[in-house]
């Protein structure tokens, strides 16, 4: 298969809706993106490496860090997380509040901003620093050192993460949070304004594609403990857009309001599109454009 030739198609596939939607505002250090860049790449389950356009740019990782996140904490033995944390849509935006009380402080899924805040407090007490184990796993699976944290981004989501410590208030008030409520803040903060490439996420997430195994052959997760996070990157990945994601892309994906999309296709590899601009519910209209013709295109589909 010419990987290439298809990475380059689903460019073109994307070009008429580049520049269409707009970088997340609500943190004002990421407003200034240009809407219209665009990258992609696909990392194969044997680490072959493939990229179009900006592919090498790094960009903020926001929320993509969150499937990291969660399969770190699994790997360090966090069994207790499935009974404070669900694994259903939300059909909400990932910064919502609603559920939350009615549903006694257990976030609906890891991947909306609340259940993230729970897995980074049980990454915080497994490890004694999350923002460290994403950024060290990142570096280890793609090579690449110079991974790390924006600090002026984190800063700039911390100055504007009113709804952030919302949350993580409501849910230490059910005994939900177990470490100090600005400790764990800051470690989802930096965690999610660090800075990575198209390149860097496809070789991190590749051991979601190789049923857990990382790329050096250790095991990270069981193959059960992979299938499961895929299926929740499935059905909650893309917020309240999941079921429209699964429609068009089909892949277990995971985006972030950076304009990033990390997808995974068990047994063959992983492929992370990036551009800026955001669509109503935050998914990247560029990314989701290219995803959907490569999936369309590649026999790289779980369906
Ligand atoms: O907490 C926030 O709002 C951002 N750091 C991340 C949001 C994002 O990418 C979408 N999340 N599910």
């Amino acid at each position: 298969m010419d990987y290439g030739e298809l990475l380059s198609e689903a460019m073109e596939a994307a070009r008429p809706v580049l520049g269409r939607g707009a970088p997340a505002d609500y943190i004002p250090a990421l407003a200034c993106a240009d809407p219209a860049d665009f990258g992609m790449a696909l990392a194969t389950v044997d680490g072959e490496v493939h990229g179009v356009g900006e592919w090498r740019k790094a960009f903020s990782i926001q929320s993509v860090s969150k499937l990291f996140a969660l399969a770190l904490a699994l790997s360090h033995g966090g069994t207790t997380l499935w009974q404070r944390v669900g694994r259903e849509p939300s059909g909400n935006p990932f910064n919502s509040l609603i559920q939350l009380e009615s549903e006694h402080g257990i976030p609906r899924n890891p991947f909306i901003n609340a259940g993230a805040l729970v897995v980074t407090d049980a990454l915080l007490s497994l490890t004694g620093d999350a923002r460290g184990a994403v950024v060290d796993f990142l570096r280890a699976e793609s090579g690449n050192m110079s991974i790390d944290t924006d600090h002026a981004i984190a800063a700039s989501e911390a100055g504007h993460g009113h709804r952030n410590a919302a949350l993580a208030h409501f849910m230490a008030s059910f005994g939900n949070l177990h470490n100090e409520v600005e400790e764990v803040l800051e470690h989802y903060f930096a965690q999610c304004s660090i800075s990575a490439d198209c390149r860097d996420l496809a070789l991190a997430g590749s051991f979601l594609a190789r049923h857990g195994l990382r790329a050096d052959g250790s095991r990270l997760l069981g193959r059960g403990d992979a299938k499961r996070i895929n299926a929740v990157l499935l059905t909650c990945g893309t917020y309240d857009a999941a079921g429209e994601f699964a429609y068009r892309v089909g892949l277990p994906g995971k985006s972030g309001v950076g304009g990033g999309i990390l997808a995974i296709v068990p047994g063959r590899g992983a492929i992370c599109a990036w551009s800026p601009g955001l669509d109503a519910v935050g998914n990247s209209v560029g990314a989701m454009a290219a995803l959907e013709d490569f999936t369309s295109r590649s026999d790289w589909s779980v369906f």
